[in-house]
């Protein structure tokens, strides 16, 4: 019995030392979905968690192959919304928060959009980690995508329901946007939500709803988590017009970066004078460096 526990404990310390592999294909690969259609990104898929009917939304790549390992990215609303206006980018998102603009269909990614009890992402007693899980579940079991590449990202309530994720799946993640969120409105973090997750969040310095001290607490929990050098991060003055990012020193695999913008409560912050929000960008630059 000693050797076997040696040999298993040997195996685990060289597994944890190896760097992540990517392709761990879901069970959905290589066969034709049954339950998935391009018709999921407009009429919701129904499942029961914790005896209540929850909706998601699903979107698949133009041609989806049921060979191609793809992404899954969790696209949260937040509060007051609901999965669908994340879909048609209404109520101050852009479509699947502007990925599927960014993403080409030869690297592809599947998207899942679902909707919180009463638009929020409350979380009581975990209901809402339990109904995700099970939509992943399901959409894993029908469609191919690549395990070490799940991705969750969402604005405000969304937000705060992403980190929430990261501390509850940990390694089971790859990595998260959190845009403007905040470490309690969604329960607090499971314990022990000590594993690393690659960790991206934005917050505005003038953040009246969820102030930016939240979302520091949230960084600082996962700089600790992914071992990064401590360091604190410059920010922009109130009234500057600008942003300043910061990347911190993490372990290999586990980086965080830090976008701190001169701004209010918002999914598409915008430097002075900019066109467009670098929300989309900042978030798609960080998860695609994954492979
Ligand atoms: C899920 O439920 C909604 C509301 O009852 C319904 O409109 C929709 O068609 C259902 N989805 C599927 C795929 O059956
Ligand atoms: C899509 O993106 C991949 C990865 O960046 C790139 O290699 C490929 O050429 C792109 N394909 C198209 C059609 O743009
Ligand atoms: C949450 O769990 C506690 C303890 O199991 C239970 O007493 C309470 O009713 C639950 N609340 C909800 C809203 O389900």
């Amino acid at each position: 019995m000693l050797g076997v526990n040696l040999v298993r404990y040997a195996f685990l310390v060289a597994a944890a030392a190896l760097p992540i592999a990517a392709g761990t294909p879901s069970a959905g690969c290589g066969k034709a979905p049954k339950l998935i259609t391009a018709a999921a990104a407009s009429t919701p898929l129904n499942l029961t968690s914790g005896g209540q009917t929850r909706q998601y939304y699903v979107k698949l790549p133009e041609n989806y192959d049921k060979d191609h390992q793809y992404r899954l990215i969790l696209t949260l609303h937040a509060l007051g919304g609901n999965g669908q206006l994340v879909t048609v980018g209404q109520g101050g998102y852009l479509p699947w928060y502007g990925m599927p603009a960014l993403i080409n269909d030869t690297t592809g990614a599947i998207y899942i959009s679902p909707t919180g009890l009463n638009n929020g992402w409350w979380n009581t007693n975990g209901s809402d980690v339990e109904f995700i899980k099970a939509a992943m579940q399901a959409v894993e079991e029908d469609v191919c995508i690549d395990q070490n590449l799940r991705f969750s990202t969402g604005f405000s309530h969304g937000g705060a329901m992403s980190f929430i994720l990261a501390c509850a799946l940990g390694k089971q993640l790859r990595a998260v946007g959190v845009l403007s969120g905040n470490p309690q409105i969604s329960g607090s973090c499971p314990s022990p939500g000590t594993e690393p997750v690659a960790y991206y969040a934005e917050h505005g310095v003038a953040d009246q709803v969820l102030p930016i001290t939240g979302g520091r607490q949230m960084r600082d929990r996962f700089l600790k988590n992914n071992g990064c050098a401590d360091k604190t991060a410059a920010e922009p003055a109130k009234g500057s017009g600008t942003h300043i990012k910061t990347q911190y020193d993490c372990n290999p695999g586990y980086p965080v970066t830090w976008v701190a913008f001169d701004g209010d409560h918002t999914p598409q912050p915008k430097d002075k004078g900019a066109s467009k929000t670098f929300a989309a960008d900042y978030t798609w630059e960080f998860f695609s460096q994954f492979k």
